[in-house]
């Protein structure tokens, strides 16, 4: 009988994908999902069980009646920006919604987990590429709220033999190849689905953060890795845990860094034609750069990106945006 997963989270961006790989990798999936971020449309690859994080009751309830073997935990608040503004919400949510989670799995028996993380854990790093070594000093209560889940994961291990993994992803991108699911935050915030909707109409421009970072043309630099990469990572992790892994926070990146300047002449040419953006001041808490030192993960877990070229994450982006939101669709 194969093993059934249950996939917080399973209706937003990163944990749809995973949904649909961890499908072809043989598992069972049941998503857990507030559907307050997600779309009912993303859940095609088993049962929706539609349910807050906090209610820790029902949670204990799905893992029991499914006979869940291990939990892939995406459900969370994931806006830096926000997370300024409202850190109370972050806190409650990421973290005391993560809690609720882990006290249902003790409950309900249930000892492993594959939890989302992020670079935003590091904040501004004192080395480039950043090894899951360096100091952590998040820069915005989203980036603590994973750190912090990431130290009670930690502990839940030692104190209670919880088997864990945290992915420390860089900046996801990249849509389904097939189409069948992709990327559909509001308000949408990322770089690489802003300057899409320019594009597309769907929005005037696409607002460029600062030209005066210390990189060699003044703009940010970040680690794009392909959603299906990430997703076809969490089927490995959960297959180390399986075969007794023991704790541990992976970064998820490429080890090459792109700028936000080459993002834009990489979309224009998957697009073939200008994209329009605004220059702007710097964004508060962003990094001027963000690069993964990439090889734990290949060690640990045998995974290796193969579809993060940004030829491929633009394509398939680009491909999704025009299916999925079609010239003027408004943007809510
Ligand atoms: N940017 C723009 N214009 C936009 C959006 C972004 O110029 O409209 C710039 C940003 O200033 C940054 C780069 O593009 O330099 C990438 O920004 P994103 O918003 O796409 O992604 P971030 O690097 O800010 O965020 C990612 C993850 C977070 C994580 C963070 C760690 O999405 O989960 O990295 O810093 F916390």
């Amino acid at each position: 009988m194969p093993s059934t997963i249950l996939v917080t989270g399973g209706a937003g961006y990163i944990g749809s994908h995973t949904a649909k790989e961890l499908a072809r990798a043989g598992y069972r999936v049941v998503v857990y999902d507030n559907l307050c971020r997600g779309h009912r449309w993303a859940v095609r690859w088993g049962p929706l069980e539609e349910g807050d994080l906090h209610d820790q009751e029902k949670l204990e309830r799905v893992l029991v009646q499914h006979r869940v073997d291990a939990v892939l935990h995406f459900a969370g608040l994931i806006a830096v920006g926000e997370s300024m503004q409202v850190p109370e919400l972050y806190f409650h949510t990421n973290v005391g919604g993560t809690m609720s989670l882990l006290n249902a799995m003790r409950s309900a028996g249930v000892r492993r987990i594959v939890f989302s993380s992020t670079a935003g854990v590091y904040g501004v790093p004192e080395a480039i590429p950043i090894e899951e070594t360096a100091p952590t000093i998040p820069l915005s209560p989203y980036g603590d709220s994973k750190l912090m889940v990431e130290k009670i994961l930690a502990w839940e291990g030692i104190c209670h033999g919880l088997s864990w993994a945290a992915l420390r992803y860089f900046n996801a991108a990249g849509c389904d190849a097939e189409g069948e699911t992709g990327e559909d935050h509001a308000p949408e915030t990322h770089l690489i689905p802003c300057l899409l909707e320019a594009a597309q109409g769907l929005r005037d421009a696409c607002p460029l953060f600062g030209f005066d970072y210390p990189t060699p043309d003044g703009t940010c630099i970040r680690d794009y890795v392909h959603v299906t990469d990430l997703a076809d990572a969490h089927v490995k992790a959960l297959k180390y845990l399986e075969g007794g892994g023991a704790g541990v926070a992976l970064n998820l990146g490429t080890g090459k860094g792109f700028s936000v300047s080459e993002i834009l002449a990489a979309a224009e040419k998957t697009i073939g034609r200008p994209v329009p953006v605004v220059k702007q001041p710097r964004r508060p808490g962003d990094a001027p750069v963000l690069v993964a030192a990439a090889h734990r993960a290949r060690e640990v877990l045998g995974w290796q990106p193969t579809r993060s070229s940004l030829d491929s994450i633009l394509e398939t982006a680009w491909r999704w945006l025009r299916s999925h939101r079609g010239a003027g669709a408004l943007i809510v």
